[in-house]
């Protein structure tokens, strides 16, 4: 704190001595040249991401003291690097858009707002203003933009659309982003989906309608070089956070919470993605906390605490006859607490491929129905699945250091493929005990099929 209260004096001091220079003011745009802007943006190619720069920048730039200097409009701050082309970021407000925060519609805004940022040609900040709650109907930001780098800033809340018709051209989806490189998503603020009207009609909780899909709170599709932190997304209509086709991904710090008998509302979902760090959240919602499918390859899911919910989850995969491939997930110090599952693998008998290289470390799990669980015989439909032969491989799967208490007896479950055993699992110092009901002796068992499995250090229960 103390360094960064001398940075921001001395920084306004910069800003000050520099404001002399050149202030194009038109009625949106204010520019203020910088000199020293080394203090600023670290040196970076081309290429690299400047999620660290910007938005400690900005943070200092909207905790107010700027406010007086820099009109609350659409602001380029032009960074110029000595003896280097000048890069610049547009201050996007949503508010000078015509959003209001009033419980009307705002989609139109936010629109608006996210074409000026997308375009700018250096880089932009969207700000979702603190202290009101914009109403939005599903909306899509795509790239790819001119920008650099779009920060999306919401300090505000933003609610769904609760009236399904408004999801009728694409009900997957509510907030989406797609094909933009190098985004930043923080702020601190809410993104809520007011799911109750889609909890309500899922075949899930009323059996007499159909099963539907309902969307997404929170999408990114094809999404390189992407950065979501410190927010706090709720409710969603279904699942909360996805992340989908996007390479290079720091998610963190980030709350997630439903009610437990909310359906389908998987915490964060990953398909499909490459290099993805999950770290330092909480989720506690109806379905998943993290959900690892198809395509997904170095996924490390660190300090997570889930529940309540269903535990973490590698798949399902293999539904409907389909290949599915996963490889180098970790997952490192986890709390899971009243969770249906803890560390769980998932997959439908007649699928293909692998899902390989799993490591499930440090891990505490409190009342958890099935701590540790490889479920080869998965089936999540309305009618019984039949007997296949075919199965999604599962290889080399380390449980270590896992503890706690488990709320059924069986505390380890292996339910392997009979045609496609799965190989090299390797259970390594772990301590799961039934959770203790005042009375009873009996202590949690492994029930284990078609696996072979090697015990390392201390082991119990262990499979016979
Ligand atoms: C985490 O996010 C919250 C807002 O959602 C913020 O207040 C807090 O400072 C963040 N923590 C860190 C370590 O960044």
């Amino acid at each position: 704190m103390a360094f960064q209260r001398r940075f921001l004096s001395f920084f306004i001091v910069v800003i000050l001595s520099s404001l002399i220079v050149s202030c194009e003011m038109s009625k949106l745009e204010e520019v203020v040249k910088l000199h020293d802007h080394h203090i600023l943006v670290e040196e970076t190619s081309e290429n690299d991401f400047l999620q660290q720069a910007y938005p400690s920048y900005f943070g200092m730039v909207e905790d107010g003291k700027f406010k007086g200097l820099i009109k609350e409009r659409t602001d380029i701050l032009s960074l110029e690097k000595v003896g280097g082309a000048p890069t610049s970021v547009k201050m996007v407000n949503v508010k000078n858009f015509g959003a209001k925060g009033d419980g009307n519609d705002d989609t139109e805004a936010f629109e608006k707002a996210w074409e000026a940022a997308c375009s700018s040609k250096g880089g932009a900040v969207m700000v979702v203003p603190e202290g009101n709650t914009y109403l939005l109907k599903p909306i899509r930001f795509s790239g790819p933009c001119k920008s650099k780098n779009v920060i999306v800033q919401i300090l505000g809340t933003i609610k769904a659309s609760d009236d399904q018709s408004d999801y009728k051209k694409d009900g997957r989806h509510w907030l989406r982003f797609d094909r933009v490189a190098g985004l930043v998503v923080e702020g601190g603020g809410t993104i809520n989906g007011n799911g109750e009207i889609w909890w309500q009609n899922s075949c899930k909780i009323n059996k007499d309608l159909p099963c539907k899909d309902a969307p997404t709170a929170l999408t990114f599709y094809n999404c390189k070089n992407l950065v979501v932190k410190n927010l706090n997304i709720q409710d969603s209509q279904q699942i909360h956070l996805s992340f989908e086709r996007c390479v290079n991904v720091q998610a963190s710090n980030l709350s997630v919470t439903a009610p437990e008998k909310s359906p389908n509302t998987d915490g964060i979902h990953v398909t499909n993605t490459q290099n993805i760090q999950i770290s330092n959240s909480v989720i506690g919602t109806g379905d998943d906390c993290i959900s690892i499918v198809s395509g997904s390859q170095n996924v490390q899911a660190t300090d997570i605490t889930c529940g309540p919910g269903h535990g973490i989850s590698i798949g399902s995969l293999g539904a409907k006859y389909s290949e599915a491939y996963v490889s180098g997930i970790t997952v490192n110090r986890a709390k899971l607490i009243g969770t249906t599952n803890g560390a769980r693998i998932k997959t439908w008998q007649g699928g293909s491929g692998t899902a390989t290289d799993i490591t499930f470390e440090n891990i505490e799990m409190e009342n958890v129905a099935n701590p540790i669980i490889i479920d080869q015989n998965y089936c999540d439909q309305k009618n019984p699945c039949s007997k296949q032969e075919k199965a999604v491989q599962v290889k080399n799967v380390l449980y270590k250091s896992i503890s706690g208490t488990s709320a059924s007896q069986v505390a380890i479950k292996f339910d392997c493929s009979s045609t496609f055993p799965c190989q090299g699992i390797v259970l390594q110092d772990i301590d799961l005990k039934l959770q203790g009901k005042e009375g009873e002796q009996e202590e949690a068992k492994a029930v284990c099929s078609n696996v072979k499995v090697s015990n390392i250090g201390t082991v119990s229960p262990q499979c016979y």
